[in-house]
């Protein structure tokens, strides 16, 4: 086997940042599923296993000073573009590994007891035996009460499926061209094949999802996501008895709402699942009802319950804060159920600025769970987001220098899709046209009061060198001249609704 044990090296992964990932994230999935979290306002040390180019645990380092954070990958490109990021925001508490799996098992790298571990996008895209070494390094470093998360394609929902990727991998290793090139025929093999009327093509939903996901999405993606030669969906009840080897129990899911299952699951189906005793078992039967396809599982080792009071307590450390811009409403709908006006009086009450879960209770009259179950749909839409009372007092600095790295290169490519939030302890994703008028913000004066068309004309004159690095008539050019004909009405819609958002979350 080669050093890459048959994983994609001939072309990188794309940056992406994943929310999932943050220990407040991992922290809040425990407390909401009723297990003792990992506390967040003091040190703690937290390991990113093939980390990519870089950016969520750069995001993660810069947003938490106090923690100290460790990546690695193989792919020596991945590392280089991980340590550049780190060097430019000065992130003196991130190191950047060049290592494999099988290294971090052998303990072939000095490392301290570990409190997170997490992975994305790895665990059923390697061979077997890396997912082993996976399981001894968690068993070596992680500490009784620390936290995993290890998302995975999950079976049974990718049944339907799995012959797209085996049909693409075997056009890859039958045409042996470049990587791009190789992704383009599979797309135009798997395109012909259906126009031709091919029987496997049924317009089942999983199917039409996973076309037009080949149809859109960028070759570094796809590559990573079905030419590797240890790809395999996985049944949750091997990855959590594989991981029971490294003394981890399963949690929950990182996909905060479905802590609430009367919110997704028919009284029949809860009554189901209730009589099952047996942790591993229950969530491979909830797999089979909701015929779950892909898997965000968050793990401790040595997971304690926690009473009703103790997680009440727990609830009461966190606050809300909104992250997107709420639209104007009309007054309720007398028709719309419960959920609906509570979920819009708490966006109203953000409105005004960030709130205690417990104020938030308060003003619906209702318990901190009732609360925290209606946050959880909130947060998963990407309206809210949690955060941790306390960490408006998180040394802001590294997270800002890191936001000036991303924007300084925001003019030069769209790679780096996400800005850091201390408040958030993470990052918010943020589109070109945000990322550049942060641009133009980080150079003012910190009390200047922007004029929206000066900012405009600063940030169409940044946004033309992206059209140098364009395929002329493609649909990233396409995209770009109506980004450049909206630009006055979007900047001053970010000046008005955006920079506000950063400011509360100490992003600016
Ligand atoms: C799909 S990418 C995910 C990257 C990142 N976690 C993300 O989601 O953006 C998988 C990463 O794992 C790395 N990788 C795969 N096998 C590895 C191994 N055996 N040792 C170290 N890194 C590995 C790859 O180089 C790649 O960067």
């Amino acid at each position: 086997m080669d050093w890459n044990d048959g994983y994609v090296a001939d072309l990188d992964y794309p940056a992406a940042y994943f929310a999932e990932q943050s220990p407040c994230h991992l922290s809040i999935a425990c407390i909401l599923n009723g297990v003792e979290p990992v506390p967040t306002d003091r040190p703690f040390t937290y390991f990113e296993l093939g980390a990519g180019m870089g950016l969520t645990s750069n995001i993660l380092a810069a947003s938490h000073p106090h923690g100290r954070f460790y990546s690695n990958d193989f792919n020596p490109a991945h590392v280089a573009a991980a340590r550049q990021l780190a060097d430019e925001a000065q992130l003196e508490n991130m190191t950047v590994l060049e290592s494999s799996f099988a290294d971090l098992a052998a303990g072939k790298v000095d490392l301290p007891p570990l409190d997170y571990i997490t992975m994305y996008g790895i665990y059923s895209w390697i061979t077997p035996a890396n997912r082993q070494y996976l399981v001894e390094f968690i068993g070596r470093y992680l500490k009784p009460g620390g936290i995993v998360y290890v998302n995975y394609n999950a079976l049974p929902g990718w049944t339907r499926t799995l012959p797209l990727q085996r049909l693409l991998l075997e056009h890859a290793n039958c045409n042996p061209v470049p990587r791009v090139a190789q992704l383009e025929q599979a797309r135009e093999l798997a395109r012909k094949l259906s126009e031709a009327g091919a029987a496997f093509f049924d317009g089942s939903k999983q199917l039409d999802y996973r076309m037009a996901s080949l149809a859109r999405d960028k070759a570094g993606y796809l590559a990573h996501e079905y030419l590797n030669s240890g790809w395999e969906p996985l049944y949750h009840a091997d990855v959590a008895g594989n991981l029971a080897a490294a003394g981890l129990d399963f949690v929950g899911s990182a996909d905060l709402p479905l802590a609430f299952e009367g919110d997704y699951l028919t009284a029949q189906q809860q009554a189901l699942l209730a009589g099952i005793a047996e942790p591993r078992w229950r969530e491979t039967m909830r797999d089979y009802l909701l015929n779950t396809s892909f898997r965000e599982d968050v793990y401790v080792r040595g997971a304690r319950s926690m009473g009703e009071e103790r997680r009440a307590g727990w609830l009461a450390r966190l606050g809300m804060v909104l992250t997107s811009v709420v639209e104007t409403v009309p007054a309720p709908d007398p028709a719309a159920d419960d959920d609906s006006v509570a979920l819009r009086e708490i966006l109203d009450a953000l409105a005004t600025g960030p709130k205690t879960l417990a104020e938030l209770a308060r003003l619906r009259c209702v318990s901190l769970q009732a609360i925290a179950r209606l946050a959880a749909r909130l947060a998963a839409a990407d309206k809210i987001a949690f955060f941790f009372l306390g960490s408006e007092a998180v040394d802001p600095a590294p997270a800002m220098r890191l936001n000036r790295a991303i924007a300084a290169q925001s003019t030069l490519g769209d790679h780096y899709q996400a800005l850091a939030s201390p408040r958030l302890g993470g990052g918010l994703h943020s589109g070109l046209a945000q990322r550049l008028v942060y641009q133009c913000m980080a150079q003012a004066a910190p009390d200047a009061k922007p004029d929206a068309h000066d900012v405009s004309r600063r940030v169409a004159s940044l946004l033309q060198g992206h059209f140098a690095t364009c395929i002329p008539g493609s649909p990233a050019e396409a995209a770009l001249h109506q980004l450049r004909e909206g630009l006055p009405h979007t900047v001053a819609a970010i000046l008005a609704y955006r920079l506000p958002i950063w400011r509360t979350l100490c992003m600016l």
